[in-house]
Parts: C-alpha cells; structure tokens; sequence
C-alpha cells in the first residue's frame, strides 16, 4: 500500500504551482492529479497548505566530531527537519577537521537513519591550518562535492589558486569564506556608526570585499567554478553580479539574517547578534535582498552555527554565528512571499533546486518518479520564535521573539515523515 497521500493541496516546484492530490509509494512520488482515490497508511488533508519539494541547505556547522555540547549530527538532523530540511552540507571546522577519510565516514555514517543526507564539506587545507592543501582526490573518494576552510579564509592567494585548479579537475567545487584577518584585526561587529556608539572594535566591509575580489579573480584566471559564503556586503554583490555577466564562473548564497536585520540589532550589545560576516547596515542589506531578487545571489543557506549559552554569555568575548535551521524557511516566507517580492517557486530554487545542482544532485520535482522528499508548509500560520522550542542543542538565534508568517507542518524524507509539528 502506498504509504502518503497529501489530498488537495497547493503543490509548488520551480516550475509548477497547482492544486492537486500527491501520492507517495516506495519512498517515489507514485502520482499527482486532481483525485487520487487510492488507499495509503496516511491521508492528509492538504487543503490550504503548500506542498514543496524539500529544502536543502549548503552550509551549516554539525560540530561533530569535536564541540558536540554545541550541537551533533542527530541534533544537527532534527533541527534540519523541523525547518523542511532533508539535505545539508556541513562544514569542516570539526575537531579533527574533515580533511580525512574517516572523519567523512564518521558524519556520513552517524547521520544515516535520520533522514537528512548529511554531505560532509572536505577541508581546503590540511587541518584547516592554511598551509598545505588537503588531499582532495582522497576527499572526493570519500563521497565529499564541496570544499572549504569556511570559519577562516584561505590567506594564501597562491594557494587558494591551486586548489580552484585542482576543484576543477576533480569536479569539486570549492566554498570561500571571505575574509582579510588583517582588516578584521580583532574586530567583532559591522565596524560604522553603531561600532564607534558602543566603542567595539568593527569589521570593516573591505575584509569580505577584498578576498571576494580576489577568488573572483583567481576563478577568472583557473577558468574554475568558486561559490562565495555568506555574502554580505553591498560592494560584493555588486562584484559578483558583474561577474556573471562577465562570464565568471561565480556564485554565491547568502542567510536570512543579511537581508532582515541590519547592525541596529548590537545596540542590544547581546552577543546573540554577533555573527562572521557580521549584520551590516540599511544599504547593505538592501543590497543583498536586491542581490536575491535579481538572481545574483544563487541560493539561501542558514550558515547554521550553534554556540552554547554560557560563550555566547559576555558580548566581547563570544564566539561568532547563530543557529538558523528552523527559522529560515518561515523568515523566507516572512520577508520575501509575503511582501510579494517573491514567488514560492522562486523560494524553491533558492532553497532547494540551486544548492542541489551546486551539489551535483538531482533536483526533486513535484512529478511522478520524483524522490518524495517533501515540506508540508502552513504559509499562514503566525507564531513566535521561541528559543526553547528549538531542536538545536544552541539557543542563538537572531530571531528570538520575533513573529513570523508560514512554517513547516510536516517534512518527508524518502517517502517517510521525519517531522509533524505538534500543535
Ligand atoms: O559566524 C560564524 N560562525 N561564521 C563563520 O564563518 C564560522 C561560524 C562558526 O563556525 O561558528
Ligand atoms: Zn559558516
């Protein structure tokens, strides 16, 4: 028997946006028409709601092996579902770092019955040191597609040179996290007005527009592929926008928090607030909403960072990032569908179909034979991010107390339900 049928529900891809009845059979979408009368284990009456394919976030940090009070792959996995996320790519600033075969393994192989397909990003250098390249052939081989040192930048031009050349040899697509330490020079928050107001040492735009420079060039010299993190700057959007049109090999994601809050949020001097690349200011993020809307920005990705309360407790001294999971298809809908700048299908390119492809993965469709890896979206529920209430082993999320618009019911994985909201 089958085992799902969605009964009348607004079903949304890239490409369709129709009400219909969904049937799931053998982990596939079995079929999709007006009136299904099958038997299944489950009927669910979709009315009102929204069924999209399942997102998938390129960037969030697991912290397993190595700092798992903050976060590990299963806490990792159920906050994915509980924000509509089957698939991720974690990054490699684990203790070890992931620059062997084993520590691939370790991730692949602990995240393996929790629905999620966790893809483990292999290091740029070994130990993520900055001083020798890791060894991607034997990355590849593990089952790794990205490669980063994200947490730091790759200081050493040259270095970063060779490991385009070699991404692309491999089919590997290399991640850059741009930053220029020595701009940053100990500085914690979006260095401007607000830095100067609470007299805390400031990040300077340069640090990330230098280094985005810079790869754009090297990928322009390599002919090689080079996705930008975190984007969060007018000055690279524009950069990479022009790129593109220059024929770069470039593209870029950014987070929901880049283009819904601007530094104003520091004046709370809450270290919750306090992320790398830092919240920036009213030109920037309108820049980078522009950036999404005009498709320079090519996916949405949490960059999920889990710190645990007691060092994310004294602002000076707190360790960057913010969790983002379970908040960022809600915050998407918030800002983005509900203010009509953009389309549900679009949303599913930003957050599901792109970093997919970025990936090398197949795109999940709303049609028969498609993967059933699928959200269940209320996009009219109101409700208020409570931290308590997250899955995450971390609390810190720039969205505590904020009311937000949609949120996923129900996330299916492979045909099975790995999260139905309680309530
Ligand atoms: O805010 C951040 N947190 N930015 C990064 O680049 C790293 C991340 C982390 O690992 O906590
Ligand atoms: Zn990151």
């Amino acid at each position: 028997m089958a085992e799902l049928l969605i009964k009348n529900v607004r079903a949304v891809d890239e490409n369709c946006d129709m009400v219909c009845d969904v049937l799931i059979e053998n982990g596939v979408i079995a079929q999709v028409s007006e009136a299904i009368d099958t038997a299944a284990d489950r009927v669910i009456d979709g009315s009102g709601k929204v069924l999209m394919p399942s997102l998938f976030d390129m960037h969030v940090h697991f912290r397993d092996p190595g700092f798992t009070h903050k976060e590990d792959i299963i806490t990792g996995c159920m906050a994915c579902a509980a924000g509509g996320v089957t698939g991720a790519a974690c990054m490699p600033n684990t203790k070890p770092a992931i620059d062997n075969t084993e520590t691939v393994k370790y991730i692949i192989d602990k995240a393996k019955d929790t629905g999620v397909e966790v893809y483990p990003v292999g290091c740029i250098t070994k130990g993520m040191s900055g001083g020798e390249l890791a060894d991607f052939e034997e990355l590849k081989n593990a089952g790794v597609r990205l490669i980063s040192d994200d947490g730091r930048p790759v200081e050493n031009a040259e270095l970063m040179r060779q490991a385009l050349e070699l991404t692309k040899e491999n089919g590997l697509l290399a991640v850059s996290h741009c930053e220029d330490l020595n701009i940053i020079n100990g500085g914690i928050i979006h260095k401007g007005k607000i830095s100067e107001q609470l007299g805390v040492k400031g990040m300077d735009r340069a640090s990330e527009d230098s280094v985005t420079a810079r790869e754009i060039t090297l990928a322009m010299s390599c002919d090689a592929r080079v996705h930008i993190c975190h984007v969060s700057t007018e000055g690279c959007i524009n950069m990479i926008r022009d790129a593109k049109k220059a024929g770069v090999k470039v593209t870029c994601e950014t987070a929901p928090h880049y283009f819904t809050y601007t530094d104003e949020k520091l004046l709370k001097r809450d270290a919750d607030y306090r992320m790398n690349p830092p919240l920036r200011e009213e030109r920037d993020r309108l820049a980078v909403l522009q950036g999404v809307l005009d498709g320079t920005v090519d996916c949405i990705v949490t960059d999920h960072a889990p710190h645990a309360a007691e060092e994310k407790a004294d602002f000076l001294k707190a360790p960057n990032g913010v969790v983002g999971l379970e908040t960022s298809l809600a915050v998407t809908l918030t800002e983005l569908y509900h203010t009509g700048k953009i389309s549900l299908n679009r949303i599913v390119t930003l957050m599901s179909a792109e970093p997919r492809r970025l990936l090398g993965l197949p795109v999940t469709e709303i049609k028969i034979g498609s993967s059933a890896d699928l959200v269940l979206v209320d996009t009219e529920a109101e409700w208020t991010v409570d931290p308590e209430k997250l899955h995450s082993k971390s609390k810190n999320t720039v969205f505590k107390g904020e009311k937000l618009k949609g949120r996923p019911v129900m996330t299916v994985s492979k045909g099975r339900i790995i999260f139905e909201l309680a309530e």
